[in-house]
């Protein structure tokens, strides 16, 4: 997908940003790399640069500094260099941007024990040159404190670069939206979205601090050099107002467009909605291939809130997109041609519609009788976001398996676990109930934030296990289908979980190997930088590759599904499965056996409602967008992008 992304840029270079027509409505100058790995790596070029050339004038470098997801891969360059490379951090001062206020330095989750496990206590950093905002200072002590902050900035010579990330609220270090242009370091109360995404690693919203201590708009904005970075399609939306936008306090990072020497760095996904990549046709001339083109027709539909056999030639050339006409025809031969390509997407035989002719159809219509093999990241995501598509591919006769990529036992919370924990003693089937009465005292005695321990995330696993064979019994597959394949990489307890291993991977293949499908499907969730979809998707991909040689595997197709959170767009949709309102009511049943993910979940998002509901929802919006385009009025609609491995 990134690699498809890419042809709409039309150069992507370092150098070359920014010479172009094409960024007009851009006010920031920004570097789209087409991953995280590799702007990573230029960004942690540069500061290695700095510190070396600092170095070799005797001076010293001042580094002011950011913690969450966005700068790891800088500081794991940055510690590479200096294990491997000798760059020495021996003239480096830096200043943290932010601390979560109150918050001790041994939490796990304060930003002092991040900054030292990722990167001071790495590198040969002088103990007294690191300077992180003291979440344990007193209230009365605390505006003196920010005071003296600023002073010890400005007295190091002040900051040489600053490295940023973005909230989705737009802050940057943790000056939220109202934040003044001229604020210095202070103490600050969280938005609710920061706290919604900082609540997975505090498990639970209720546990994010209120408040934190933060520099300020202006002790930023002295940075000589400032490079903001920002990965993954959950900032693309806030990145196209701070780049595109006007300067208001609303969106803080606006107020970087007044910073001469700053550049944003950017995955292709975090840039996937600035308007030179979004709607390339509008700033200047493009390369219509038949991905862009579609994307143009029904981008041009929703604009003008068309069908698409009714968009005349006077809307394609005031959108942009006359040279589309120049060179493919009439707008009446484009429409034509794209109608009958979104039509041809509908299909109410997902799994190949029997002795039919599949010419233009989604799926081959043999074999009849295919193995489907449905991989589900946590116990939840099949029925979640495909479970009208898996009850037809049932009730169509297919051999449907499922594997459950992971246990999902840290979305289980304690008091569910304790309601089956105190039902098993109840019912006084053993004598010796020690075990079962160890779990329920490890779940009274558990302290806030603590890893479970191996038996209670058993218990919770097992409850997950339950509810998912209640569910696919309810959709008729018989239980020896059904695979729960735990893998290592989430076995954690917590919400960090570890890297692939070959065990993952080997796991991945001997499934697949066994089933030997004529169908895989999987969620595609590739925007994600660290979740567990990706990474469950990227333990697929592994395992797809090992595999492939494999003469079962020619006939192997991989459909992509996307988890809860979002859609495919309509361009991108190659097959779409459309729902009558008794299949919709019977997927909600299904989803409902997931008693622990319902009222409440412990993973909510920023979206509070359940499960059933934004599925419902999204599947409803898709069958909504297709009679929009002009195509037939369905009830709701599941969506599947065809994957080439
Ligand atoms: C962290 C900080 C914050 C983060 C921002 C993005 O020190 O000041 O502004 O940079 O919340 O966080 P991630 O990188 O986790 O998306």
């Amino acid at each position: 997908m990134e690699a498809k992304l890419l042809k709409y840029t039309k150069s992507i270079a370092y150098e070359e940003s920014g010479k172009f027509e094409e960024t007009r409505f851009e006010k920031k100058h920004n570097v789209i790399f087409s991953n995280s790995s590799e702007g990573s790596l230029k960004v942690a070029k540069e500061i290695a640069d700095l510190i070396i050339s600092k170095k070799a004038k005797g001076e010293q470098c001042i580094l002011g500094l950011a913690t969450g997801s966005s700068p790891i891969k800088v500081y794991e360059e940055l510690v590479r260099m200096h294990q491997e490379e000798g760059l020495s951090f021996s003239n480096v001062v830096t200043f943290n941007l932010d601390e979560y206020y109150p918050m001790t330095k041994d939490n796990i989750q304060s930003y002092y024990y991040f900054m030292h496990e990722h990167l001071f206590n790495l590198v040969d950093i002088l103990p007294e040159n690191i300077h992180v905002p003291d979440g344990t200072v007193t209230a009365d002590e605390l505006h003196q404190y920010c005071i003296d902050y600023e002073k010890a900035i400005d007295e190091s010579g002040g900051i040489d670069l600053q490295l940023l990330g973005i909230g989705r609220t737009g802050h940057i270090g943790f000056n939220e939206p109202g934040s003044h242009f001229n604020s210095e370091t202070r103490s600050i109360i969280l938005d609710y979205i920061t706290k919604v995404d900082a609540a997975p690693s505090f498990l639970g919203i209720e546990n994010v601090p209120k408040k934190a201590i933060t520099m300020g708009i202006k002790t930023v904005r002295k940075a000589k050099r400032i490079i903001l970075l920002a990965w993954g399609q959950n900032k693309s939306s806030i990145i196209k107002n701070t780049i595109e936008g006007e300067i208001s306090s609303k969106v803080p990072a606006t107020y970087l467009q007044h910073h001469n020497n700053t550049t944003f760095i950017l995955d292709i996904e975090a840039a996937s909605e600035l308007t030179r990549i979004n709607t390339p046709w509008l700033v200047g001339p493009c390369v219509w291939d038949e991905k862009l083109s579609s994307k143009a027709i029904i981008w041009l539909c929703q604009k003008t809130g068309k069908s698409i056999l009714k968009l005349i030639d006077e809307d394609y050339n005031d959108n942009g997109m006359s040279s589309l006409l120049v060179e493919q025809g009439s707008s009446y031969d484009l429409n034509i041609k794209m109608f009958n390509k979104v039509q041809r997407t509908i299909t109410g035989w997902p799994g190949g519609k029997p002795n039919a002719d599949d010419s233009s159809r989604p799926e081959r219509a043999n074999p009849i009788n295919k193995r489907v093999l449905i991989f589900s990241p946590h116990p939840d995501d099949d029925v979640i976001s495909m479970g009208g598509t898996f009850d037809r591919l049932v009730s169509q006769g297919h051999e449907v398996h499922i594997a459950y990529q992971t246990s999902g036992n840290i979305a289980v919370s304690d008091y569910e676990a304790l309601k089956f924990a105190e039902v098993s003693k109840n019912m006084k089937c053993s004598k010796d109930d020690s075990f079962i009465s160890g779990i329920i005292n490890q779940i009274k005695t558990k302290k806030d934030n603590a890893v479970d321990s191996v038996e209670v995330r058993k218990l919770k696993g097992v409850i997950r296990q339950m509810e998912s064979l209640a569910a696919t019994r309810y959709l008729g597959v018989p239980d020896e289908n059904v695979h729960f394949l735990n893998l290592p990489f989430y076995e954690t307890g917590s919400i960090k979980k570890n890297p692939l291993c070959d065990e993952d991977i080997a796991i991945m293949c001997d499934i697949i190997e066994q089933i030997k499908p004529h169908q895989i499907y999987a969620a595609g969730d590739l925007a994600d930088p660290h979740g567990t979809h990706r990474v469950s998707l990227n333990a697929l991909f592994d395992a797809l590759k090992i595999l492939k040689p494999k003469p079962f595997m020619d006939d192997c197709w991989l459909w992509l599904y996307r988890g809860a959170w979002q859609e495919w767009d309509i361009h991108e949709i190659e097959m779409v499965v459309p729902m009558s309102p008794d299949q919709v009511l019977k997927k909600r049943k299904a989803i409902f056996f997931h008693q622990s993910q319902k009222d409440g979940v412990m993973f909510q998002g920023n979206d509070i409602r359940e499960f059933w509901m934004r599925a419902e929802d999204r599947n409803t919006k898709t069958a909504e967008k297709y009679n929009n385009l002009g195509l037939a009025d369905y009830a709701a609609m599941e969506a599947f992008v065809r994957w080439h491995y």
